[in-house]
This record gives C-alpha cells, structure tokens and sequence, in this order.
C-alpha cells in the first residue's frame, strides 16, 4: 500500500486535510494523526472490520484493548453506559487532554476494542487536528500509539513514518508532539478511582480533584487490568539498564559502564540530564542524549520516546539511562524507562 505523509498545520489544520482523514477513516481505512501526546493509528471504533486493521499494521496482540478518541459528550455518551460522579468531575477538569477514562460501556462498543472487557477506554484530545478530524469524520475514533508493538511511541511523523510506511493510507504529520508520554488511564467505573497507567494527567493533580485515588500495581503472575500493561513495551533493540541514585554515584557509574561496554566492543548509548550532561561528555559514548533537565519533567517526557528510537537507529548496543525523581510527570517517565529497561535497573 502507498502511504502518503500530508503536512498538516497543528495550531489551524487545513480543512482540506482533515477531509481527506475523514474520508478514509469512513471508507474503514487507518489514518494515523497527532495528539498532544503521541501519534494515534486511526480507525472507526464502531466497526469490527476497521479495528481489525489496527491489530494487522502495529502487530498488537488481540488482547490489548484500544482507547476510544471522541471530538464532543454527546459522542461519548453514545459509548458509556454510566457516566460515575468521579467521572463528570474527571471530564470537567481534564478534558480535553491526556487523561482516559475506563467506563462501562454500551452495546455500541464492538468487543474487539475492548478485547471482551465490559469496560471502555474513552478519551477527547486537545490536540487541534486529533479534534478537527474526528468532528469531521462524525464517528467515535479507536486508536493505539502509531507505533509497531514493542516500539516506542511515536511522538513526530517521521517516527510514524518509519514504522507505518507501506501499511496504511494516510499520515497527517504536525511535527512533534507537547506531551510527549501517553494518557493516564484511569478506571473511574465505581469504587476508588484507580490509575491504570500513569501518564500525561498526574496522580496529584487527580487527588486534587478527585480526593483518594489508587495506583494499580499488577500482583505477580496476575493479569493488570489495563491489560497493556503486561507487555513489555517501549523496548529498544540494545539492551538497557536504567540507572538511580545520587547524581554523583550515578555519573561515577556511568563512566565504568562505558568503560566496560567498550572493553567488549559495544556501542554504548547514554540517555541523561543536562545537569550530567557535561560531565559524561568526557567519557566518549557512542551517543549522548539529553532528556532535559531534571527540574523540568515535561521537557524529559517530551524528549524520551525520541531518545530511545535514536539509540536503536545508531545501532546502540548497549543503553544506559539516568533515572529521575517519581512523582508528578516524573512517575510516568520512570514506569516508561522501567518497561524499556525490562528487568535491568541498578539502584546505587
Ligand atoms: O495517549 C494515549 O493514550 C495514546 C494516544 C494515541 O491517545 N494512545 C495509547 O494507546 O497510548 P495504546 O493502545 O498504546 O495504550 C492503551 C492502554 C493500554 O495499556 C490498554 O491495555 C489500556 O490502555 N486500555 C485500553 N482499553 C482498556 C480497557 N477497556 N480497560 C482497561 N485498560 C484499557
Ligand atoms: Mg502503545
């Protein structure tokens, strides 16, 4: 298939542009578009035959169920069957924007978005041509990260283009997006809300609104209940080991791991804050990449996804990361580094 990339203005979309999107979207075709936190692989929710499509280009597994993107509350509330008070308070405050809400859902879900579960993943972008294109298109939109499964998610068209070209018609390309990390999935569908996965919207900021809120953490050997989370996501192709503590004994460390990875012909790649920045300079990796500084969470989250494709395009074999601080945004760029990392994180 012939994939075409349209530039696409991400402040005041051409019309035009978001015509042609909804016009495949219609046709039950994948049109992959930008939010505020990553690309987004397009396809009719309410139609079986088009999600399928979804599963086929990112090789997702068929038990990973898909978020639903809504333009308007009138679109959603034809796919949630009770809308719980946390959840008004919850759309109130962050909707538009990078918080999904897990919700019982209507007849009109077919279950292979939901893969079976009785519950809907449901979320209105603020992004301008995730909006514009799915008020265009006048239908609910399913849509995973337009990455390949086990890839990092895609926060620019280029990164969409390397792993959709040949799959799918469409890409609208509005450069890089604000986020960076994806939504925070929240279950608000009774009880205590609980977060999923963290994301863009942090769990202070919903204690804010919301008083107590859980944070799910899987029991082993135990499916979580937003089932993606099992995989082992944004993996690079090196191996990678994510490395915490005090910034000293972590620059210290760093430096022997180059050393060692070197000794073994490894091309060592090392992700970090500008605060280390200068001082891993010296040590010669094959790659040196600032996250941003540790005082400013969104600029590392905005970075991270790029950083970690950069070390599997220049052939990395070997990654090392430098954590940084949990809490706020800090929570969501860690889990994202774990994952990556797999099991190999030195606290020293
Ligand atoms: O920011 C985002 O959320 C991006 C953009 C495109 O909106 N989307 C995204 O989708 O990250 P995806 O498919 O890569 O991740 C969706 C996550 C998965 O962990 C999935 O298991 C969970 O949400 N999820 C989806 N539907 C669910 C449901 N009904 N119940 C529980 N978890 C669900
Ligand atoms: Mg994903």
């Amino acid at each position: 298939m012939q994939t075409k990339r349209s530039y696409i203005n991400g402040v005041n979309p051409e019309p035009q542009l978001l015509k042609e999107g909804a016009k495949w979207l219609q046709a039950g075709e994948l049109v992959a578009f930008p939010t505020e936190t990553v690309y987004g692989l397009g396809a009719n929710a309410l139609e079986d035959s088009s999600c399928a499509k979804i599963f086929a280009a990112k090789g997702r597994p068929q038990d990973n169920p898909l978020i639903v993107h809504v333009s308007n509350r009138a679109m959603a509330n034809k796919l949630v069957e009770v809308w719980t008070p946390q959840a008004e308070l919850c759309v109130r405050h962050f909707w538009p924007g990078p918080l999904t809400l897990v919700l019982p859902k209507t007849a009109l879900v077919p279950n292979v978005v939901t893969a079976g579960l009785p519950n809907v993943a449901i979320r209105m972008p603020s992004h301008p041509v995730a909006l514009g294109l799915i008020e265009e298109t006048g239908l609910p939109i399913a849509a995973p990260s337009a990455n390949l499964s086990g890839k990092p998610s895609p926060t620019s068209g280029s990164h969409v283009w390397r792993d959709m070209k040949g799959k799918i018609p469409l890409i609208l390309d509005a450069g890089a997006c604000s986020v960076g990390v994806e939504s925070t999935v929240l279950d608000v569908s009774g009880g205590v809300p609980t977060i999923l996965r963290p994301g863009g919207i942090t769990l202070e900021q919903l204690e804010l609104v919301l008083g107590e809120v859980r944070v799910d953490s899987p029991i082993e050997g135990q499916a979580p209940k937003a089932p993606g989370m099992k995989y082992r996501h944004y993996a690079p192709q090196g191996e990678m080991i994510l490395l915490m503590g005090s910034h000293e004994r972590v620059v210290r460390r760093l430096g022997q791991e180059v050393q060692r990875g070197h000794s073994r012909l490894k091309k060592v790649g090392i992700l970090c804050t500008l605060e280390s920045a200068s001082s891993l300079h010296s040590l010669l990796p094959d790659l040196l990449f600032v996250l941003g500084s540790k005082d400013r969470p969104e600029e590392v989250a905005s970075n991270l996804f790029e950083g970690l494709r950069l070390c599997d395009e220049r052939g990395m074999d070997l990654i090392l990361a430098e954590g940084i601080e949990e809490g706020g945004l800090g929570t969501a760029i860690m889990n994202r580094l774990q994952k990556a990392a797999g099991q190999r994180i030195l606290y020293i």
